[in-house]
């Protein structure tokens, strides 16, 4: 749909890149063009995301076992990346974690956690990579959630973490804008095959259940989350900064199950 090499030449850092929608969307850029340095915790899951993404696509990638809590190592491994291959032009901050469960059996830890991998977590990407980044040029995107503006029984941890990342992310972008670094985030709805779906939804049932509500009566893919990034960070986006952008189907205008196409009188 873009032109393929759109990206060649430009430097992406995906934190959590190693599953799930942000592997997709790793790929989506390598795929266009774009060297991609991913991270998470878990080192032989990171070798494998590269393995997939010199596979499906062709394109350069490289990894590094971070955890994003650690801003030292956050920091260091933009380092590296940088090292291999030149300033960053895209910067995703994509890593979370989450569970289901009501305030009451979440401890102050429970809390903690979450609020530290998403919230912190992306405040430490966003701040390591606006010292390595291209300026003017480059694109910081976070990875936030409908949880952001729409209260969710079972998520108030999420919810106030992506909050948080809402925030931030128009914060940052008045503040990063006059050095021409633009700050976005991308809102995604439930997207199949993913760790994030399924603990909102284990079951299929559970899972119908949403789809039937959703306006557009499908999942999400990886790709629609991919595609939406490119576009913010190609010169297409270029005036883009602050907005977070629903990739949703729908999902945070609501229930939309009733048949309002078959007229009743
Ligand atoms: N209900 C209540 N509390 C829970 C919980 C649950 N289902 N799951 C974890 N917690 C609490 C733990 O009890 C612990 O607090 P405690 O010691 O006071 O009991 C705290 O969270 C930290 O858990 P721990 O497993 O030590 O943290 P971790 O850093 O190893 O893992 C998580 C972080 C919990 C977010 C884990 O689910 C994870 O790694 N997730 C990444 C993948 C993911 O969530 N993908 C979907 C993205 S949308
Ligand atoms: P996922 O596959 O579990 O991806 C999470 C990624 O983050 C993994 O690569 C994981 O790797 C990494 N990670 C977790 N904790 C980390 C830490 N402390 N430090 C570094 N990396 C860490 O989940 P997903 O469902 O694709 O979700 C991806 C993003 O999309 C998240 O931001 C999520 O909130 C958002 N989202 C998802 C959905 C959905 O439907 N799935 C909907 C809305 C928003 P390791 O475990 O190896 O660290």
């Amino acid at each position: 749909m873009y032109e393929p090499e759109i990206l060649r030449g430009r430097n992406a850092y995906v934190s959590g890149g190693t599953s799930g929608i942000n592997l997709g969307l790793a790929k989506t850029l390598a795929r266009h063009g774009a060297r991609v340095c991913v991270i998470g915790r878990d080192a032989a899951k990171a070798e494998r995301a590269v393995r997939e993404i010199a596979t499906d696509t062709g394109g350069e990638a490289m990894c590094m076992p971070v955890d994003v809590r650690d801003y030292p190592a956050v920091e260091a491994s933009m380092q590296q990346a940088v090292q291999q291959y030149g300033p960053l032009d895209i910067v995703i901050a994509g890593a979370a974690g989450n569970f289901f469960a009501p305030a009451v059996s979440i401890s102050a830890k429970g809390f903690k956690t979450v609020m530290d991998i998403d919230l912190l977590g992306t405040y430490h990407v966003f701040r390591a990579g606006f010292d390595v980044c291209r300026k003017p040029g480059a694109s910081l995107i976070a990875i936030t959630a409908g949880q952001a503006v729409k209260p969710m029984p079972f998520q108030a941890h999420v919810c106030a973490a992506k909050a948080g990342i809402n925030a931030l992310v128009r914060t940052l972008a008045m503040e990063w804008g006059p050095a021409g670094v633009r700050v976005n985030a991308i809102s995604p709805g439930p997207i199949s095959g993913t760790e994030g779906l399924y603990r909102l939804a284990p079951t299929a049932a559970e899972q119908a259940e949403i789809y039937g509500r959703l306006a557009l009566r499908r999942f999400g893919t990886p790709e629609d989350i991919g595609n939406a990034a490119i576009y913010l960070c190609c010169p297409l986006g270029g005036y883009i900064t602050g907005t977070i952008l629903d990739v949703d189907g729908g999902f945070q205008l609501g229930d939309a199950s009733a048949d309002c196409l078959t007229p009743t009188r």
